[in-house]
Parts: structure tokens; sequence; C-alpha cells
């Protein structure tokens, strides 16, 4: 069929005169059939690889244990998603100390491999539409079943991927998705967590409709200079799943930040049969509001795509005006001028959750780096979570993309693309890394894979370069002979002078710099407790090529040509260090996202507020007379430093340094006054503290949304009567919770505590085996009067209920019987569960004579809840079984299962150097929600968080 032409009608007059007229006025959308829900609550979960994969014979719908729909999951954890299960294992001297000690991985298989289970209901009305199930991503090799049907597989950890289910789902009923994932292998070399550990989305789409990930827009102004008009460049991908052709009219809408409508424009396509479609669009702003860290102003645009005079999709994209350039000699520059990067790079990690990071922690770490004067993020080693490009966008913070894999093969290259699809729109993401220090990277297998990515990278998305963060020093060989902006992860000094004087023409970033292992609130290395000392001295370089804070930002801040870099790493994470420490406190800032000294050092030279900070903390009692290192950290012009009151000297600030006194120790205030111009500005102070003598409890937000998502995160501090956080403290501190919220975690950023992050309720179920079984062949399975309670089975043949097959030959009946004792105490359990390993093929279960309920399905291991029918004393079981084909009965074990009480987790952990931190989650209900501490000879202190406003987001129905 012959396509019609594209017609765009582009609604920009006189870009010259900046006057954009909206001659077309696209149709307001009232209704859309595209719904995002959210499908992260009421996972069923269980940690065990007692089912294999769950994959069948290839057939269609054929798939076995959890993987079934009908497989009683009652007895599995609750959990809602983002979800770790690594994160409350406990920590084991003989896992993987890259992996932070974790019993996880390939030596670890009873650990490592999970499934999650939960239904969805779709409404009748649903049928005609295309339904989608995205995973932000799983660690890690993942398979999905819909219904029984298996719908793909995803090996990798880091990817977000989707599947379209519409094939094999039931309208106007419920539908199971079952996920195994496989966490048995590792893909770095640091904490990688295991399980669902981004959102799970449910999506329906009219069949015309913006393809996943199908809108891209950029913006370019002539010469890359950010002055009057920005061009907007929209591409959008239609998909039409009909098998007849669809016409589509594509309208747009630009919103500036303010919610104002600056332009639209409109394009008509027919999209063929089964098929996809670009639609190319160019449209102006006038004097458009410039995206940058320091002002992070959003674009919305709003597609909507109309056929037949029907609404049928609109999409709403943010995006920012901004541009981008590397310049070999003068380094990046951002909206046209220089723009020094003082970044981070960062592990998905944090203290009580792993890597399962709920959307406020993500905020609220982006929100702790800024703070410290920080404009980027690089999201070492992986494609990132996608809410925090979301976070980087809406707070201000620029993001290096990292891919995890370095290949050029189709199926990595496949996951590069869809990386590049997914994250092009984000106004944070400056430059893609396509890798991180690979054994060949100076190969020329490495040039060419480079090239491929590279090139793939280019025609996804021109508006952007790449970079991989190379740690070859000055060797123009491999990916570095190819890439458009050279990496450089640690080697400064003449290796990348040198570099950079004979490739002139190459631009260059600091992909990674500083790595030193500090402690916070520690001063002295000491190795048995698994602690460095917070002093930024190389003495806590783990090796040569690397760098203190002062040394590597001394080195770019001296040479703009390198664009500025990335400090290994702001935050603390788990894994790559060696017991006793489970974390690699290369951070910036711990794991529970409290400041270490360096932060400060950073905070001088990055922010624009006046800094002023003193280190170490003036707890010496016993060091009395003894010359105790001090150093300050200010951006102020000079500092005089005083001991109780007696000045010890007042010293000029080095650019980019610090101060430092040698001071012998007595007890009582130590005092730094910064001056500025000549005039004293600001005063801080260091103060020998009192005995422990309370709890403070500082929330970093109330009120939170009650949306089940939301997070209030409470520091938790030991301080003496005068209110002063005891710099020294450990007390044992537990918590208590009620209301409407929940703990999701626990942590106080020491990187050798081995305490739980996590406590889980814990039920302490009691198995009774059930093996003595006895059976009688019978004609048929229908009212049979050898199930009644008390029918007398003593004659009947024994039977072994524990072989995997048999005793029946095909089309054959039989009812089989055993008896089980139970005491008036077994009974006070809420619910008994009495679970078969298989019952082959169908199978009727009666107890004491009444019917508890049908087993239709060989695969699944039916179980009942039969407390109602039991009672103290003896009992009878009988199941009418008929077998059709191959050998049948009851096999693989038959159980009772008691559960004791639920006993509630019991939250606690030891403040650290004076401050731990509780992560607090809303639940899906206003109200208040009450935080209690509790520690030995303290008052126990309450904080009241608020849980009102957002509720939750649209959700998939169970
Ligand atoms: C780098 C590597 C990082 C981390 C760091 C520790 O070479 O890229 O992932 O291992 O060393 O210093």
């Amino acid at each position: 069929m012959k396509q019609r032409n594209l017609i765009l009608h582009v609604a920009v007059c006189s870009v010259a005169l900046g006057v954009i007229l909206t001659g077309i006025c696209p149709a307001r959308a009232q209704e859309t059939t595209r719904e995002k829900l959210l499908m992260d609550f009421g996972w069923k979960f269980h940690l065990g690889n007692e089912w294999g994969t769950g994959e069948g014979p290839i057939n269609l719908g054929v798939s076995t244990g959890p993987a079934r729909s009908g497989f009683e999951d009652s007895s599995w954890a609750t959990v809602n998603l983002p979800h770790d299960w690594a994160v409350a294992l406990p920590f084991d001297r003989d896992a993987s100390a890259s992996h932070g000690f974790k019993p996880i991985g390939p030596k670890f298989p009873e650990n490592s491999v999970g499934w999650y289970r939960r239904t969805f209901t779709l409404p009748a009305e649903d049928a005609g539409k295309r339904i989608w199930i995205e995973f932000g991503g799983v660690y890690r090799d993942s398979l999905v079943y819909v219904n029984n049907c298996l719908v793909g597989r995803q090996p990798r950890g880091y990817s977000s991927f989707r599947y379209d289910v519409t094939d094999v789902v039931r309208y106007g009923g419920r539908n199971t998705v079952a996920v195994r994932v496989d966490a048995s292998q590792f893909e770095g070399w640091f904490y990688e967590g295991a399980g669902i550990y981004r959102h799970v989305w449910l999506v329906k789409t009219a069949p015309l409709a913006v393809a996943p990930d199908g809108t891209f827009v950029y913006s370019r102004f002539k010469n890359n200079v950010p002055q009057g008009p920005a061009e907007i460049n929209i591409e959008t991908r239609l998909a039409n799943f009909k098998t007849n052709s669809a016409d589509a009219e594509v309208d747009y809408e630009i919103l500036d930040p303010d919610g104002k409508n600056v332009a639209t424009s409109r394009a008509n396509a027919t999209v063929a049969p089964s098929g996809t479609r670009e639609v190319k669009q160019k449209t102006y702003v006038a004097s458009p509001v410039l995206w940058s860290p320091e002002t992070p102003r959003l674009y919305k645009l709003v597609t909507t795509i109309q056929s037949g005079g029907k609404i049928m999709d609109r999409v709403e994209t943010e995006f920012g005006v901004r541009t981008l350039a590397f310049d070999p000699n003068k380094g990046f520059f951002l909206n046209g001028k220089p723009y020094l990067i003082k970044g981070t790079a960062n592990h998905q990690d944090h203290a009580g959750v792993g890597s399962a990071l709920p959307d406020a922690l993500q905020y609220f770490r982006v929100r702790t780096l800024k703070e410290m004067g920080s404009n980027a993020i690089r999201t070492a080693h992986n494609e990132p979570t996608e809410e925090l490009l979301e976070a980087c966008d809406r707070l201000g913070m620029l993001v290096l993309d990292e891919s995890r894999v370095f290949a050029s093969d189709a199926q990595d290259l496949a996951l590069l693309e869809n990386q590049v699809r997914r994250d092009r729109n984000h106004a944070s993401v400056f430059l893609w890394s396509l890798g991180n220090e690979e054994p060949l990277e100076s190969s020329p297998i490495a040039a060419r894979v480079g090239r491929t990515m590279q090139t793939l990278v280019h025609h996804l998305d021109p508006s952007r370069l790449a970079t991989f963060a190379a740690n070859n020093g000055n060797e123009f060989l491999g990916v570095n002979s190819v890439i458009d902006v050279r990496g450089w992860n640690y080697d400064t000094g003449k290796d990348m002078d040198e570099y950079h004087a004979a490739h002139p023409e190459q631009p260059n970033i600091g992909t990674e710099t500083a790595s030193i292992l500090t402690t916070r609130g520690i001063y002295v290395i000491d190795q048995a407790r698994g602690y460095q000392s917070a002093y930024d001295d190389s003495g806590n370089l783990p090796r040569e090529d690397t760098n203190t804070a002062e040394s590597w930002w001394t080195y770019y801040a001296a040479r703009p040509w390198a664009s500025g870099g990335f400090s290994w790493t702001g935050f603390d994470y788990r894994g790559e260090n060696g017991w006793p420490d489970i974390n690699a406190n290369y951070g910036i800032i711990d794991m529970a996202g409290f400041p270490k000294d360096d932060f400060f050092y950073y905070q001088s030279w990055w922010s624009d507020k006046p800094v002023l900070h003193l280190l170490p903390h003036w707890n010496w009692s016993g060091k009395e007379g003894q010359n105790i290192d001090v150093r300050c950290f200010s951006n102020l012009d000079e500092v005089e430093l005083f001991l109780n009151g007696v000045s010890l000297g007042r010293k000029v600030m080095p650019r980019n340094s610090h101060l430092q006194w040698m001071v012998p120790y007595a007890s009582g205030t130590l005092m730094a006054r910064g001056y500025k111009n000549g005039k004293s500005m600001t005063e801080e102070k260091v103060e020998t503290t009192g005995p422990p003598a309370a709890i403070k409890l500082t929330p970093d937000r109330t009120p939170i949304n009650p949306d089940g998502e939301d997070l209030s995160i409470i520091t938790v501090a030991i301080t003496d009567a005068q209110a002063r956080v005891l710099p020294v403290a450990d007390n044992l501190v537990s918590f208590e919770i009620s209301g409407a919220g929940k703990i999701i975690g626990v942590g106080n950023g020491d990187p050798s505590s081995h305490e739980p992050d996590v406590y889980l309720p814990y039920t302490n179920d009691r198995q009774i085996a059930m093996n003595d079984w006895r059976m009688r062949l019978v004609l048929d399975t229908k009212d049979r009067p050898e199930v009644a309670e008390t029918f007398s089975d003593a004659d009947w043949e024994r039977d072994d209920v524990n072989t995997e097959t048999g005793p029946l030959r095909e089309n054959t009946s039989a009812v089989f019987r055993t008896n089980v004792n139970l005491t008036a105490e077994d009974l006070t359990a809420g619910s008994i569960m009495l679970r078969f390993g298989m019952i082959d093929d169908d199978g009727w279960v009666y107890v004491n004579g009444q019917p508890v309920g049908e087993s239709h399905d060989w695969r699944a291991s039916p179980t009942f809840d039969v407390r109602r029918f039991l009672h103290a004393g003896d009992n009878s079981i009988a199941v009418a079984v008929h077998n059709g084909d191959g050998p049948g009965g009851i096999n693989k074990g038959v159980s009772l299962i008691l559960p004791s009480k639920t006993v509630a987790a019991n939250w606690k952990r030891n403040v650290f150097n004076g401050l731990a931190q509780v992560i607090v989650q809303s639940g899906t209900e206003p109200g208040e929600i009450r935080l209690t501490a509790h520690a030995d000879r303290l008052a126990a202190k309450t904080v009241v968080i608020e849980a009102k406003g957002h509720s939750p987001r649209p959700q998939a129905a169970p």
C-alpha cells in the first residue's frame, strides 16, 4: 500500500522576531487510553530454589511450580517493591568481600534464587488494548510468567525491560504474574543486591499509540550559542498494532516551566498495519529559560495522538532547554559558559534498603550532594534507576549515564539502545559513558567495540557525546583512540598533562578521581575495627594511582581543559572492602547519608555559601597535653583558631586547600573565627561534651505523602545535657513504631557494623510430615463413602507419598487416607496449612469427612487452610484421586504446617559516633506516624510524622 505523505505544520511564523504564533490549537486531551499503573504493592515473595526455573516442556502455558496460576503462595512473605532480599541476609565472613559479605552468589545457591508472585485484574473493557508489564530493573536473570506463559527472560541486572502481554492476559478477570529471579552470578565487583529492586508498572495503550520510549525531544540553538529562539526537535515513534493501516494526527504542545503553552505544532502520518512510523517535527521556543543544576527549570512536551476523531494517546515528556559542549582546551561548557564538573560517582546502595531505593531516597541523596555544592553524578557502573534521573532533572544535577556492559554483540547493543531511548529526554543527562576500566580497553578490539557503541549512541542521540572511564593513563590506544571525550580514571599529573599535550584535539573529563577511604568521626587508623581516619591524608589511599580530595581537586581546578570530574564516591556503598568492613568507605558521605569531614572540603570549594568547619571533635579525655592535629576547611580568606578563648594564630586560607594547627589537648572549646575582606564573618566551634543525656530524633521531612512510598528519614542522635551531639557515643537504641507508617531500614554509617539493616517479623512454623498413608482403588471419585471421618482403612494397602510419581495407572481412581493427632494448643494457630507436594491429576480433599478443596493441576503444590475442620485428638484426612495420563497419585510428600504467632520485628541500631538513621515509610492511609526510641538509662523519645497530602499513585488492581 502506498503511504500517505507526512504533512508537517510547523507553528512558527517569525523566528527572527522571536515571535511564536501558535496558529494550530491541538484538541485538549480530555481522555486517553494510556494508563500507567504502579504494580509495586502486595507481592508474595519466597527465597529458595525448590522448583527449578518454572519452565515446562516447550508448550504455551505449560509451566511448573510458582510459575503456575494456581500455585498456593499464602504462606509466602508479603513484600512491596522496590525490594532487595540480599540486604536482609546476615553477614557471613565466607561470602564475597566485594559483595559486602552477604551470603549470595555462586557459593550460596540456597540464598540466590527468589520468586515473586502477584495478581492483577483487568476489566473486560480492556480487550483490544495493548497491555505491557514494565520492569525498572531486576537483579538479575529474571524469568517472567503471566498466566502460566513465559513472557520473557532478562539476564542483565541493570536494564529496564518490558513485555507486551496482550496475547496472554485474561480480560474481565484476574491474572497472575510470577517472576523468578536468579542472583547466583555477579555482574560487578560491588554490592548489587537481589530481587525486583526497581518499580514495576502495568501499562495500557490503544492499539495505535506512541511506542514505548517513543518520544525524543531535544533543543538546539544556532551555532550552539544559547541566545534567541531554541529549535525544539521532536521525534515520535508511532506504533500501530492493528491489522489495517491507521491515520494519525499528532499534536504537540510545549508548556514552559510555569505551565504556559509556548508552542504547538501538528503532523499527520499513516502507520502501516502492525508497523511503526517515525514522525519528526521541529518547532521553536522564543527566549527559553535554560536548564542548569542551578536553575532546574523544565519544559513539558505534550504529545496527543488522534485517529478518526478520537484521542488515542497522550504522553507528557519533561525536558530541558540547554546547550552542552566540550572544548579540548577549555573543557566542558554548559549554556555557553565554562562549567567545571564538581561530581561524585555513586553506586545504587543505601543504608537500610540496599539497592532497593524508594524514590524519596533518590531525592534525599541528590539533595545531600547538592548541599555539598556538587553539580554532577556518575551512575557507576550501570544504567541508573529512571527515578534518579527524574530527581536530577528536577533538583538540578548533571548525570553521566553509564552502561554496565561494554560490548557490541546484538543483545547488548539492543540494551544500549533501550538505555539511550529511555534516558535521552532527561535534561540532567549530559554525557554517555560506554563503560569502565575494561581489561581489553587498550586493545584494537576495544577501539572497534567502542566505535560501534558510540555510533549507535550518536545515531540515537545527536545532542550528546560519549566517554569511557579508562584507567590506562597516557595511552592513545583502544577505546581512547576513538572516544569523543577521553575519560580519566585517576592518573592525574604527568600522564594526563602529556596525553593532553599530545592529543590537543580531544576533550577530557575526570570520570573517576579521588579514591580515599575515610570513616566518619574517626581520627586514627584502627585496622582491627576496620576504621580509616577521616583526615584527607595520602595514608588513606588504597593505591598509588589515586588521590585525596584535595590533591585531585587542586589538579583539576588548575586545568580547565580537564572539565572537572567525579570523586569516587559520593556515598559509601556495600562491598569492595575486607573483613570486618562490609562497606567500602570511599564515600564523602557515609552509607546513611551523614557527611564525613571531606564533605566540608568540597563544600568550601564547590558551593557559594560561606563554609567554616573544624575537625576533629574535642573529646580526647586521657590525651591531655598531647598534640591533636586540628584542621579547618573554609572558603573564607583567613581563619583564627582559639582554644578556651586563647588565640592559636590567624592564618590565610590557601585556595582549594585547608589549614592545620597542632594543638595540645585541653578539654573545653576549640573555636574558629573566619574572616572575609579582613572582617570577622562567622564562628564555628567544637566542644568537649558531657555524658549521654538524651536521644534526639530529627526527621528530614514531615508531613510525608500517604502513598505507601514516601519516606521520612530520621536522624537519631545521642546528645549531652546541653543538646550537643556526642561524637563518640555508641548507645544501642531500639525503635517502636505505630500509626500510619512502618520502618523499612536502619543504618549508622559504621563500615564494620554487622548489625542487621532490616528486621523482619517472624513466625516459627512447625511442620508435621505426614508419611503414614493407606490407599484403596475405587471406580470413581464422586460421593465416596471412604472419605468419611471414621471409615475404617485398616485393611487398605500402605502407600508411600514421598515418591516422585505413581502408584496409580492411567485412568484409575483411588482414595488415600491418613490420620493426625493434634493437641488443643496446636489448634491455637490462626491457620493450619495442609500442603501436598503434588496431586496427580485431580484430587478432592476431605478433613474429618468435610470437603476442604480440590486440585486439578498436577504441577501445582496444592495447599489448603484446614484449621476450621480440625479438632483436638485424632483427625482423618482423605483424598479421592483420579489419575488421567501416565502414572499418578499423591507424590512429593504431604505436610501439615502450623505457624506460630507472628513476632513483631524488633528494630534497633547502635549509634555510630553519635548518629544513626531510621527510614520510615508511609502507608496508604493518612494519619500520624509515631516513632519512639529507647536507650538504656535515657528517657524514651517520640517523634510524630504526619502522613497527609498525595494519596497513592494509580495502582494495578490485585
Ligand atoms: C576504580 C573502579 C571503582 C572502584 C575504585 C576503588 O578503579 O572503577 O569501581 O573499584 O577503583 O578505588
